[in-house]
């Protein structure tokens, strides 16, 4: 619409709206192609990557990436190697036509939705991969052997194609913004990572993809990881001397709430380390199962220095 009314009239010089038209493309030569002309114009590039179900918290990711660069990619790839045998690949929600209606509404430059051959071409079973260690091996690593991997092999060929000025990523996966964060570093990529704020339901839930495969009663049943997670900071912040104890109380509460949980824990917000008491930026991280959802949340807490 923009751009036929501004053809008819070249007169208007001004934008009419501040919404980006936005292009679709598939393959990384068309990804490339259209970066570079970008890049050579001198424009700056955000990217946003996705599994796609968009949700709030992804357009809060996008809106600060039209903030951050001139030119904004959002990718949406479900990736098969960041899932492990028996979790919820083949189910994972693909709405495709509903996210590039959001997508077109909100405001981008460019969506890349590459398929598996684009970003795996020699396949998935004895492929080259990224590892990040210490930071993949715990908590939810833990649980869930080769997924940071797969999260950090599939984020750098992104990185490494779309060649991004910034890259932008939502803090409810807290410990795999770290790991890209660290990973960044580690292979010295030009790109800056930048965290965002979790992006919640009216009642507390975190939003996820996720979440859509609660039952109702679940539903209502879900916030209680959030709440569960302020009550062991107001603990921290009233008496930081027992961690443990306080893990502990979370978990049973999780559990006789009727949730399964993996881990509650407290631990370094900086590098996901256990706590001394010197330290003052802390945030508590949870998942549990509740029903055939996989929850995870975290809180960030701040204590004043001793
Ligand atoms: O957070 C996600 O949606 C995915 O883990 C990511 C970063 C897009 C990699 O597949």
């Amino acid at each position: 619409m923009r751009s036929n009314l501004q053809a008819e009239d070249k007169h208007i010089t001004a934008p009419l709206t501040e919404t980006p038209i936005m292009e679709t493309v598939s393959s990384l030569a068309g990804l490339r192609a259209q970066i570079g002309s970008w890049q050579q114009a001198g424009h700056s590039i955000a990217l946003v990557p996705t599994m796609g179900n968009l949700h709030d918290g992804h357009l809060s990711l996008l809106r600060r990436a039209r903030e951050c660069a001139e030119r904004t990619v959002v990718s949406i790839f479900v990736n098969p190697i960041q899932f492990g045998k028996g979790e919820d690949y083949d189910k994972y929600p693909s709405t495709l036509a509903e996210d590039k209606n959001k997508l077109e509404k909100y405001g981008l430059d460019l969506l890349f939705t590459p398929d598996l051959g684009q970003l795996y071409p020699g396949g998935t079973d004895a492929d080259t991969r990224v590892n990040v260690p210490e930071l993949s091996n715990i908590l939810c690593g833990k649980f869930r052997p080769g997924h940071f991997s797969g999260v950090a092999t599939v984020v750098v060929k992104l990185l490494a194609n779309a060649q991004p000025d910034v890259a932008l990523f939502g803090e409810k996966d807290y410990q795999q913004l770290l790991v890209i964060k660290r990973m960044v570093r580690d292979l010295c990529l030009p790109v800056e990572i930048v965290g965002m704020p979790i992006v919640r339901e009216a009642d507390g839930l975190a939003m996820s993809s996720r979440n859509a495969y609660l039952a109702p009663a679940q539903r209502r049943q879900a916030p209680l990881i959030y709440h569960t997670l302020r009550a062991a900071a107001d603990s921290l912040r009233q008496d930081g001397s027992d961690l443990e104890a306080i893990e502990r109380d979370a978990m049973h509460g999780l559990e006789q709430a009727g949730f399964r949980p993996e881990y509650v824990s407290i631990r370094r917000s900086e590098d996901l380390g256990a706590p001394t008491p010197q330290d003052t930026r802390l945030s508590i991280l949870a998942a549990a199962w509740l029903g055939p959802a996989r929850l995870i949340d975290n809180v960030q807490v701040r204590l004043n220095p001793s």
